[in-house]
């Protein structure tokens, strides 16, 4: 049975090998330079939720969010870091569950996030809950 709850600092271990996992995955476990400590100040900050999914009592995925303020509407939004499923858990609604859990929270707030062009296994998901996936690029500047 799946169980989905808000990550504490408590769960700053957990949730650094989730991440991990999923940098693992996407062939990027180099980009990934936080360290626990970091996590157990970053889960006590309100603007920031994780939701860990749990098979009983066993971490097998995450959603994580930022509530940020658009200065066009003036309103909050939820944008979206990570969404993750641990592989064998992949295809049982846990990713939706995680999603519809997001939502739930979001009571009514406009959900964002990005994802790969290259990853349309993703796409399918999105599309499939019902989201609208929009191509833009995405700029990174790293001034010296
Ligand atoms: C995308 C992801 C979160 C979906 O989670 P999930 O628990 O498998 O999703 P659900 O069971 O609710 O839905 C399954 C759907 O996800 C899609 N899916 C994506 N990758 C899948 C995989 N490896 N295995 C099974 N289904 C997958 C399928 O399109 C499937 O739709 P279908 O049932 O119509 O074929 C999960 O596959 C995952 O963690 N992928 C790797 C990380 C990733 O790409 N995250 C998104 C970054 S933007």
């Amino acid at each position: 049975m799946i169980s989905i709850r808000r990550a504490t600092s408590a769960d700053a271990a957990t949730v650094h090998a989730l991440i991990c996992e999923l940098a693992e995955h996407q062939d990027q476990a180099w980009g990934i330079t936080v360290s626990v400590p970091d996590l157990r100040q970053m889960l006590a900050r309100p603007e920031i939720t994780y939701l860990i999914a749990e098979r009983d009592g066993q971490p097998v995925g995450y959603v994580s969010w930022l509530e940020r303020i658009s200065f066009w509407s003036g309103e909050n939004y939820l944008h979206l870091d990570d969404l993750y499923v641990a592989a064998t858990e992949r295809g049982h609604g846990v990713g939706e569950q995680l999603m519809r859990a997001a939502a739930e929270a979001a009571d009514g707030k406009v959900i964002r996030w990005e994802v790969a062009e290259a990853n349309e296994a993703a796409q399918r998901f999105y599309t499939r809950i019902g989201a609208t996936l929009l191509s833009k690029k995405i700029g990174r500047w790293q001034p010296r």
